[in-house]
């Protein structure tokens, strides 16, 4: 069980308890319960993990299914036997020929072959709509000359992963979205070694997301694995931004036998800073000093990044770090001390193809995310409904947009049920300590649509705490739904979640106009109750085209028109909501959906795409683009 070790020191102990919780709330929900797997008491968050050094262990790596999942349990729910063990250290062929008393019911080592990571969906026909438990499996020659500490690392698996290395159990996490690492140092070997790994995509009610949602749920290894070397001691986490103050902060943690007291060292290249101090008893260090006059600020016009590094003992942590500030002033969002309108688009993990596969390579990211920046002249993107990958994130810091950062609670959560709150916890500390030195990502969303409930409520304030406490230098949103007035002669909402309170910034998704019978010539005269206090984001609003398909009068549901129509109405009424300080609308580009099945349009499909999944742009595009333009060249209200 993934329980993520955090800076003690600065995150204080209720946290802390929170997640020695999970670990026993989680043993009870995860998949992997019957399994002989130690719990892992803490977990490495290896922050920055990308920029070490290490073995890619991406590439070809054997598969096999188990929809019964007797690779976990047997008949009656108890622990597998040898038969069904697929993570044995054995070579089931040769023993099956030396010994016929042996009997095994898989072959990993000689099964079929598939390209990691990226979901199983398009590995083969058979595989696009299986949901369940895969097993994977590779093998690779230990480093030469081995010292130091190695980690497994995974970038992201979805949904619950068990990990184990040459026969032995390393781990389970449960969590499709965020990184998660083991310390296998001890139990590799010197040449040959072979991991095996079992993935469940299953979905239950206690799960986050539970099974019912509106987009395609990609099974399997999603994102990079890999074997990432450090020295015995080395930094594990560390956070290094501007603050309000103006001043260079770092927060930073060793692990290790000489993480105590450890002289440390943080220089920023290029600039006159070279902080020095020396970590606590507890490996901590945490320390401030005036940023340098000649330090530019990264902005979405300049996306200015720094070469950071942090000298400790034997290790040196790197990373690539933007300095800027972000904050809420009333009404207003100031980016560096100003005003600034969101010019964003929401987005699912999927690459633009005909057939994909969740694969976020750099140049996928660059391909998606250009569409934003270049072809809508956006200066912001909705990662939704879950943590993206930190390809995506590095490549918005990279390219210069501002990044809203989502967790999967999505409309009807387990509110009441420990060891899902315990999951959501998990991941909303998972992604937020990812990616705290990502200057693109200034919001960090707790929720999707949840309905409102007292249970809800709780759950969800719990999640803005832990907000709170990890990183108070965001801002702290969800998109809500409204109450409407169905008396009113115009549409008129209100906003009556008592969350907002609890919010920097009230986000809604509207969708009046392809949900609701309203005539799109109505929706600019449209009504909102909302908060005169704090900033709006529209983070959805969308209708279905299919490229392609047109009506002349534009008045058809699922012609290109009819979306570009409602883009104008829609623009139009978000224009005249005075509190308006962005908008997000939903979204960049058609994306699986196997909800949505209209055989003319969708075909498992949602098509509320401003370009197709084979990046076709739809006449809306140009509707939103023209805005954007527009807005860009006003001065942020
Ligand atoms: C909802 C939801 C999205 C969904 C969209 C739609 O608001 O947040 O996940 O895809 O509407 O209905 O297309």
């Amino acid at each position: 069980m993934r329980v993520a070790r955090f800076d003690q020191a600065f995150l204080g102990p209720l946290l802390a308890g929170a997640f020695a919780f999970a670990t026993q709330a989680l043993a009870a929900e995860s998949v992997f319960t019957t399994l002989p797997l130690a719990t892992v008491d803490t977990a490495p968050l290896l922050v920055a993990a990308d920029m070490r050094d290490g073995v890619d262990l991406s590439g070809e790596w054997n598969w096999s299914i188990d929809p019964y999942r007797s690779g976990i349990a047997g008949f009656h729910g108890e622990a597998p036997n040898r038969t069904e063990q697929r993570w044995l250290d054995i070579d089931v062929r040769k023993t099956l020929a030396q010994d016929n008393r042996e009997l095994f019911e898989f072959d990993l080592d000689h099964d079929r072959k598939v390209k990691l990571p990226g979901s199983w969906l398009a590995a083969s026909p058979e595989m696009r709509h299986y949901q369940g438990l895969v097993w994977y499996r590779r093998h690779f020659d230990s480093p030469a000359g081995r010292k130091g500490r190695y980690f497994l690392r995974f970038g992201a698996s979805n949904y619950a992963t068990v990990v184990f290395v040459n026969g032995q159990p390393v781990g389970r996490h449960e969590g499709g979205f965020t990184p998660f690492a083991f310390d296998v140092t001890r139990l590799l070997r010197d040449g040959d070694n072979q991991i095996t790994i079992g993935v469940d995509s299953a979905a239950t009610a206690a799960t986050v997301p539970p099974p019912v949602t509106d987009w395609e749920n990609y099974g399997g290894v999603t994102r990079d694995v890999k074997l990432v070397h450090t020295s015995d001691t080395y930094v594990d986490s560390a956070w290094v931004r501007l603050t309000r103050e103006g001043k260079i902060a770092v927060d930073a943690h060793l692990d290790g036998p000489a993480a105590a007291n450890q002289p440390v060292q943080l220089k920023v290249a290029g600039l006159p800073f070279d902080l020095k101090g020396r970590t606590d008893a507890q490996g901590n260090w945490r320390a401030t000093a005036a940023a340098p006059r000649a330090l530019m600020r990264w902005t979405p016009e300049n996306p200015k990044l720094y070469d950071v590094t942090l000298a400790a003992g034997d290790d040196t942590w790197r990373d690539r770090v933007g300095f800027r500030t972000i904050e809420r002033k009333g009404a207003d969002i100031l980016l560096n001390g100003k005003p600034v309108f969101l010019r964003g688009i929401s987005m699912h993990e999927e690459e633009i193809a005909a057939n994909p596969a969740r694969v976020i390579t750099p140049d996928n990211a660059r391909a998606l995310l250009g569409e934003i920046k270049n072809g809508l002249h956006g200066n912001f993107v909705r990662l939704s409904h879950y943590p993206h990958s930190e390809v995506m994130t590095r490549t918005a810091d990279e390219m210069g947009l501002l990044v809203w950062s989502e967790v999967p609670v999505y409309w009807m959560v387990a509110w009441s049920n420990p060891s899902t709150l315990a999951t959501a916890r998990n991941m909303l500390a998972e992604n937020i300590l990812r990616d705290r030195n990502r200057a693109s990502v200034v919001i960090w969303s707790v929720a999707n649509e949840t309905p409102v409930s007292d249970a809800r409520n709780a759950f969800l304030r719990t999640l803005i705490g832990d907000v709170r406490r990890l990183d108070p230098s965001r801002l702290v949103s969800a998109a809500l739904l409204v109450e409407r007035d169905k008396a009113a002669a115009v549409p008129t909402m209100t906003m009556a979640d008592p969350l907002a309170d609890d919010l920097d910034i009230v986000s809604i998704n509207t969708y009046n106009g392809w949900y609701t019978p309203d005539r799109l010539a109505d929706l600019p005269r449209s009504v909102w109750k909302l908060p005169a206090d704090k900033p709006l984001i529209f983070s959805e609003f969308g209708a279905d085209a299919k490229a392609g398909f047109h009506s002349p009068d534009g008045m058809q549901k699922f012609s290109e028109e009819f979306q570009a129509e409602f883009y104008r109405k829609t623009l139009e009424m978000a224009d005249r909501v005075p509190t308006l300080r962005g908008i997000s609308p939903w979204i960049l580009k058609d994306f699986r959906s196997p909800r949505r099945q209209n055989p003319d349009f969708q075909m498992g499909w949602n098509r509320k795409g401003l370009i197709s999944e084979t990046g076709q742009r739809k006449q809306a595009f140009s509707v939103l683009a023209e805005y954007f333009a527009r807005k860009a060249g006003e001065p942020s209200k």
